[in-house]
């Protein structure tokens, strides 16, 4: 589906947030102690999960969004539905803003977030208003 979240079940949040928890124990984190786990859940139905990889060359960091990403295509698993982001204790950590843009390219602004047990999951829209994307790249290049 061009652009947008493929149609499915109820999403399992705990499910997914348990997942998120799980992966971030696995996390290579000994330069800033935040171990960050990050789960999706694709339209193949499958869940895709990563961690955050630190480098003694800070900037070299690779966020666990970008490894969910990355897992999603290696594996066919399609578009995303939602994704829940921890730091392993349960709670929904906020994506930054680069890795807003790059699940965007993989679900559209429909994806839905987790906000934490009990409250609705926000869009990835809503989380990144005005985005740039491949439509704007596509209308805008010269010709
Ligand atoms: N981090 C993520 O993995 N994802 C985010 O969306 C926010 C930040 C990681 C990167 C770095 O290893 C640590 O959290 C502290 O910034």
């Amino acid at each position: 589906m061009a652009n947008g979240v493929a149609t499915g079940g109820p999403v399992d949040w705990t499910a997914l947030r348990a997942a998120a928890d799980r992966v971030a124990t696995r996390a290579h984190a000994p330069y800033s102690g935040l171990r960050v786990g990050a789960a999706g859940l694709a339209e193949d139905g499958e869940v895709v999960v990563a961690c955050n990889v630190e480098n003694a060359s800070f900037g070299l960091t690779l966020c666990a969004e970008c490894g969910l990403v990355s897992s999603l295509i290696a594996g066919a698993h399609g578009r995303l539905r939602a994704v829940s982001v921890t730091a392993g204790d349960g709670q929904p950590l906020a994506p930054c803003g680069r890795c807003r843009q790059v699940l965007l390219e993989h679900g559209g602004g429909g994806i839905l977030v987790d906000a934490g047990a009990g409250r609705a999951p926000v869009t990835l829209a809503v989380l990144l208003p005005g985005a740039f994307d491949a439509e704007e790249l596509d209308s805008r290049r010269s010709p």
